[in-house]
């Protein structure tokens, strides 16, 4: 579904990605790893289009997303939970839900019923600012407002990081809902091993720039977590 090849990304004299091969298939999520300030984000950047390649090249299903503009993204099927979650605070949960429909080509109506659905708590809290959320209820939003496009590919950055155990949970039986019953493709970045376990059939490693590592998830074993993921 999403094919990237040789992917070389700089701040100014910096050399960040370095030769970025990673292949996420259709219908299963691939959890992307590494340590802190390894290039993660950076790659996530370059796939959303808010960062431009030095060289190398993006494929979505078929489309050479390379040097394409970033609005072009969401009406091509991508939908992005960016690290920290972006929330408009001083905007109702439902002005920053409709600010994700504002993105897409694809003309939608409105918020599509699944999104209130899949998290009841953003329907009860529709009027309330973003900014008055709890955290985890936050993260729920920013995955609402990557949703409200029915996207084919989501791609999450790290949304368990600074949030309660139990709505960690939820997140993570969101996630199979929308892999197991809508049929989406999940392009995750995490570093809970254990939350990783229980939602990802591929991983990546990342490591300086480069995927050094990759496979399905029953070979990610003792040996590649001391080597690449704990500090
Ligand atoms: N806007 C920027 N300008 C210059 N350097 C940057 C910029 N953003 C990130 N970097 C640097 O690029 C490298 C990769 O950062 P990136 O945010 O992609 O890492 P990450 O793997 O997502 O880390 P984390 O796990 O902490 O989120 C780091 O060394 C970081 O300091
Ligand atoms: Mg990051």
């Amino acid at each position: 579904m999403l094919r990237i090849e040789h992917l070389h990304q700089y701040y100014d004299e910096s050399h960040i990605l370095r030769d970025v091969g990673l292949h996420v298939p259709h219908g299963r999520c691939t959890c992307l790893m590494g340590r802190n300030g390894v290039g993660k984000t950076t790659l996530l950047g370059c796939i959303m289009g808010l960062l431009r390649p030095a060289s190398g090249r993006i494929d979505f299903r078929g489309t050479d997303l390379t040097r394409a503009a970033a609005e072009q993204r969401a009406g091509l099927g991508i939908g992005y939970v960016p690290q920290g979650r972006q929330i408009f605070s001083r905007l109702t949960v439902r002005e920053n839900l409709e600010i994700g429909l504002a993105t897409g080509r694809r003309k939608k109506k409105g918020i599509p019923e699944i999104v209130f659905e899949l998290f009841p708590v953003l329907a009860e809290m529709q009027g309330r600012r973003g900014g008055d959320l709890s955290g985890g209820q936050q993260q729920q939003l920013a995955i609402g407002r990557a949703l409200v496009l029915e996207p084919e590919l989501l791609i999450l950055d790290e949304p368990t990081e600074g949030i309660q155990p139990n709505i960690v949970q939820e997140i993570g039986a969101i996630i199979t809902r929308l892999i197991d019953e809508m049929g989406m493709t999940v392009l995750l970045v995490e570093q809970k091993l254990r939350f990783v376990r229980a939602v990802a059939d591929r991983f990546a490693i990342m490591d300086r720039g480069s995927i050094v590592v990759h496979g399905g998830l029953e070979q990610l074993d003792d040996h590649l977590v001391r080597r690449y993921l704990t500090v």
